[in-house]
């Protein structure tokens, strides 16, 4: 089959590169002529593991292709599908520009028949005005159905998710457009949803929205086992054998980010608001996120009671390890926060550094986790990466100035860490 993405990001480039990789023809429409340039060459504009290899067999082996243009990608196409951004407006509301600009484009070259899938996570809706938008623009003569496939995968592990879902959300207007949909999903094994837009619009905020719900809680908990003195990790492991409840995004930490979950809570709550229901409960989940967040400054402040002039290596800056996002990364404000008490920042991340620097000022870079501790008063775990998990402690203590740790992701054996002489702070223990 031939098939369309517009959007080449972390959804974008991943599906269209397996959706290649399983025999399609699949164009790739950006808006970037430097990153389209690379991509041609098998120059990813994103950390994926895996994902490069992938890109690169198949711009050889010429199933994927990379353009500026929508005339011949489009007209070619059986099913384009809208893998843009969405991110949050300033009253929460998901922003949908760049769908409706590339709806437009879509309307403007299509020919025969064609169905326009969203992967985009959009509110309950916006497939409708899509099609309303195509209407108004195609030629009289080409078919349009739209729907609505939304997308699951988590950054770190995109390609297997993609290969292995638990489940494919496909909402349709029409059987000729889910036939399609179902052929070219037909290689990949997962539980499937038929069902309408509407409802496919829906399961993918709803999915978020109980994740974030499940880390919040795993948070609430944690901070109150910790101050009345219980152990948070077993209580949380005492309830995720509970079938009904899972032991899955139960962990406490320095928050949930990216450029998911906070952006999607907030898209509800506005749906919320708008459709006249009070979402008390999302509203707590997002305060909640918020000081698991602000907890890991406090924590440093308990520490080191002054912190002007210290120095502090925080380790760890993507939102979650296996990616180099930093949309909404914890890090970021952790930093803000500590740097406005006046410490000095010393940090380091596998592959998120590049993109921090974009976004985080006035700190030092440095090239490994020992250079980061060198003379350091505190190491903040921020991000759980694998490297964090197996480093020499013995060595980290020695070259510590003094010897404290902030495990905001729970890596390290309580124990080991205080035998080992460090002031040892976890998160619910
Ligand atoms: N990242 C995830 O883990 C994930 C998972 C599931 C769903 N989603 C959703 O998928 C959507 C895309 O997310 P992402 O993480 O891939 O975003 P991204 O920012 O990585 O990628 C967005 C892509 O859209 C392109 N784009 C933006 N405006 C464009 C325009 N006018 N014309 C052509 N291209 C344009 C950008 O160049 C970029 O390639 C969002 O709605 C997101 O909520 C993301």
């Amino acid at each position: 089959m031939t098939i369309t993405f517009i959007g080449h990001g972390y959804v974008g480039l991943v599906t269209a590169s397996v959706f290649a990789d399983l025999g399609n023809t699949v164009w790739v429409i950006g808006h970037t002529k430097e990153k389209i340039e690379n991509l041609k060459k098998g120059i990813i504009p994103i950390y994926e593991p895996g994902l490069e290899e992938i890109v690169k067999r198949n711009v050889r082996a010429k199933r994927l292709l990379f353009t500026l243009e929508y005339d011949k990608a489009i007209s070619s196409s059986s099913i384009v599908f809208i893998a843009v951004g969405t991110p949050s407006r300033e009253n929460g509301e998901a922003d949908l520009s760049s769908v409706f600009e590339v709806s437009e484009k879509i309307a403007q070259h299509s020919t025969g028949y064609t169905v326009v899938a969203t992967k985009s996570t959009v509110p309950v809706g916006t497939n409708k005005k899509i099609k309303e938008i195509i209407e108004e623009k195609k030629n009289p003569k080409a078919e349009v159905d739209v729907a609505s496939v939304p997308e699951f995968l988590r950054e770190g592990q995109a390609i297997s998710d993609t290969l292995n879902p638990d489940r494919i959300v496909i909402g349709t207007e029409s059987k000729k457009s889910e036939k399609l949909l179902l052929e070219l999903h037909k290689p990949i094994d997962g539980n499937m949803v038929l069902t309408n837009i509407e409802t496919a619009e829906m399961i993918k905020y709803a999915a978020n929205a109980f994740l974030a719900t499940k880390i919040s809680f795993a948070n609430a908990i944690a901070h109150l086992s910790e101050v009345t003195g219980a152990d948070g990790l077993k209580v949380l492991e005492g309830i995720g054998y509970d079938k009904r409840i899972g032991a899955s995004f139960l962990s406490p930490g320095a928050g949930y980010g990216g450029s998911c979950l906070p952006k999607d809570i907030k898209a509800l709550l506005n749906i919320s608001q708008k459709n006249g229901y009070d979402f008390g409960l999302l509203r707590q989940v997002h305060k909640v996120n918020e000081e698991a967040i602000k907890r890991i400054s406090k924590k440093a402040k308990k520490v080191l009671p002054d912190l002007f002039g210290k120095t502090i290596t925080v380790l760890g800056l993507s939102f979650k390890p296996n990616t180099d996002d930093m949309r909404d990364a914890p890090s970021i404000p952790i930093i803000a926060s500590l740097k406005r008490e006046g410490a000095k920042i010393k940090i380091y991340d596998p592959v998120a550094i590049t993109n921090a620097k974009k976004i985080i000022k006035d700190i030092v870079f440095c090239k490994d986790p020992y250079e980061a501790c060198k003379d350091s008063d505190l190491l903040i775990i921020v991000t759980e990466w694998n490297e964090f998990k197996q480093l020499d402690l013995n060595k980290i203590k020695k070259i510590m100035r003094n010897p404290a740790i902030i495990d905001g992701r729970n890596i390290y054996d309580a124990q080991k860490a205080k035998e080992l002489g460090f002031n040892y702070v976890g998160v619910g223990r």
